[in-house]
């Protein structure tokens, strides 16, 4: 639980049914935020939420925190129903699956020439480029997000910086010949927001895909997503997570269709309009 949380406890005849318990992140890009992890609440039945939300979001407010975000099991939807009818709408999907048994066989790709290979050094320039891909289709409609989008030159030397990290799968997909996407495997405990209570054992994770407008559809991503989990498997983890924008219609549309499976939402609510 983060430092300074605050919340409140719902007592029954019998003792406590339920806790909420948020917290404030530093960063700019959530707004005058608080924040309910995995582990900040416990309900013996869903309704008793909102009558917890009411009492601790007074404090909230009045602290000016106005942006407020919580992780709710995906698979509780009598959970999820109460935070919907608290004004909330579904922002963010944390997914896992298991890793393939053996060796995926290669993607169908649907067009001739898509291949996946470990990026070498030379392939820094392309990465770059893809580095920009991911927060600009999330900065437009319908995703709006505020993260931050850095420069080309920030991107080179992050990557000139970060390339020989160990414990990186840093993987390019071909088109024709030339790298038209990527994406980064590692293991799970690397995301600041896969929390511990929604963390699987020994889980890789697939944390970073992009494909180049002009080459998406043709089996790219499928590729990519397939050669990470190849190489979680490779590395021992028995599970790979990852997780999506609701709102990015792409990347909720295909690692869906790679077999992961919702486990946490995270849901949202700015208030005052
Ligand atoms: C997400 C992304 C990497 C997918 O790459 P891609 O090369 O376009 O994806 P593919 O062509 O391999 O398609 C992957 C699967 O998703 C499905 N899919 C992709 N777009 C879809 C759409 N618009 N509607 C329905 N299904 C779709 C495909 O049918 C395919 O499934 P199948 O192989 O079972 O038929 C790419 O769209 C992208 O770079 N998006 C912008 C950045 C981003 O969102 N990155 C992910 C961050 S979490």
């Amino acid at each position: 639980m983060q430092d300074g949380a605050t919340g409140a406890v719902a007592v029954g005849d019998d003792g406590l049914t339920g806790f909420l318990l948020g917290g404030s992140k530093a960063s700019g890009t959530w707004g005058e935020n608080i924040w309910v992890e995995g582990a900040g609440q416990a309900v013996t039945d869903a309704e008793t939420v909102r009558d917890l939300y009411a009492a601790a979001a007074t404090r909230w407010a009045a602290d000016g925190r106005d942006a407020h975000y919580v992780l709710v099991p995906a698979y509780d939807t009598a959970l999820v129903d109460a935070w919907f009818r608290l004004g909330f709408g579904q922002q963010h999907v944390h997914a896992v699956r298991e890793v393939p048994e053996s060796s995926s066989s290669p993607a169908p790709a649907k067009a001739d020439g898509v291949s996946v290979r470990t990026a070498r050094r030379e392939d820094i320039p392309v990465l770059a480029e893809l580095d920009l891909v991911l927060p600009r289709h999330q900065g437009l409609s319908p995703v709006f997000s505020s993260g931050g989008i850095p420069t080309l030159q920030e991107a080179t030397e992050d990557w000139e910086e970060s390339f020989d990290d160990e414990g990186f799968a840093y993987l390019v997909a071909e088109h024709e010949g030339r790298v038209v996407g990527a994406a980064v495997g590692c293991v799970l405990e690397k995301s600041s927001s896969h929390t511990p209570l929604t963390r699987p054992d020994k889980a890789g994770f697939l944390g970073f895909a992009a494909v180049l407008p002009g080459a998406r559809g043709l089996g790219a991503g499928r590729a990519l997503g397939e050669a990470v989990l190849d190489w979680t498997r490779d590395e021992g983890f028995t599970s790979a997570a990852t997780d999506w924008r609701a709102t990015n219609l792409l990347s909720s549309r295909t690692w869906p269709r790679l077999g992961f499976r919702p486990t946490f939402l995270r849901l949202h609510r700015r208030l005052g309009h």
